[in-house]
């Protein structure tokens, strides 16, 4: 079922978007080649905490961790741990919070150093396809307009692979609602968009193959073919002409730019 959300809903998940995107922001200040990813994972359980709010992913159906952290050929869902980031990597970030009870979720894939050619324009690409997404995520078109939309620039024109087995999704009092948002499909399909539904749209993109697989420890996934995968996400209120994006990638990008162990795509 799908749960439309007043105005004054609206503004209370854009405070829990805006501060994750606050705790992306001071992750983003923070990155440096040799710092171990459950060092990151600590500083957002603490940031989060200390602005009252609750990491949202921690012990989510079992997820033992505050942040989804992700390296290289880990496509999502990797687990934060002593292995220590070095210069070439690239890192996404995904973090939950619940703040008054509603849910702010989203992530940005950072590059430690220069990722190479290939890779930064993969981000670049992905990033990109989250924006032509949202182009499409107005009140009128379908669910659908936006996944093709996403698997058009990103598998037709640039011939990257679309991950099939995680999507996107509605986002309010849950995590996880109704409709998933999949990042392939046909337009004019799926839901019909109204106004006040609140989406998590967040591609995840292939530099090589679709094809992914979960570790033993049933979160971790991975590239099949071990090339990298990049994974943005926003959250985006569905309205008339244009969608109201609650999230904010402004101060993480200003962070990123600041910080000159950051390759900034
Ligand atoms: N952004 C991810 C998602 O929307 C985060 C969920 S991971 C979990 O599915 F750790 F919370 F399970
Ligand atoms: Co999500």
């Amino acid at each position: 079922m799908i749960l439309y959300k007043t105005d004054e809903q609206v503004e209370l998940m854009r405070k829990a978007a805006l501060l994750v995107s606050k705790t992306l922001t001071e992750v983003a200040g923070m990155l440096k080649p040799g710092i171990q990813t459950l060092a990151i994972d600590n500083l957002i359980g603490t940031f989060i905490r200390d602005h009252h709010a609750v990491p949202s992913f921690l012990n989510y159906h079992g997820y033992p961790f505050n942040s989804c952290i992700s390296v290289n050929d880990v496509v999502v869902h990797g687990f934060p741990n002593k292995r220590e980031l070095k210069e070439g990597d690239i890192i996404s970030v995904d973090a939950g919070v619940i703040l008054n009870g509603w849910h702010g979720d989203h992530a940005y894939t950072f590059a430690i150093g220069d990722p190479g050619k290939e890779v930064a324009q993969l981000i670049r690409v992905t990033k990109e396809s989250l924006y032509k997404g949202i182009e499409k995520a107005v009140a009128g078109n379908r669910v659908g307009d936006i996944s093709f939309a996403i698997q058009d620039f990103t598998e037709k024109k640039h011939g990257y692979g679309v991950v099939r087995e995680l999507v996107g999704h509605g986002l309010g009092k849950d995590l996880h609602e109704d409709p998933q948002v999949p990042n392939y499909g046909k337009r004019g399909s799926g839901a019909k968009l109204k106004e006040g539904m609140v989406l998590a749209i967040e591609p995840m993109i292939n530099l090589g193959k679709k094809e992914v697989y979960t570790e033993d420890d049933g979160w971790t996934v991975r590239t099949k073919d071990g090339k990298a995968s990049v994974h943005f996400e926003h959250d985006v209120c569905i309205r008339k002409e244009k969608a109201d994006i609650l999230s904010d990638y402004s101060p993480i990008e200003k962070a990123e730019s600041l910080n000159s162990n950051l390759f900034s795509s």
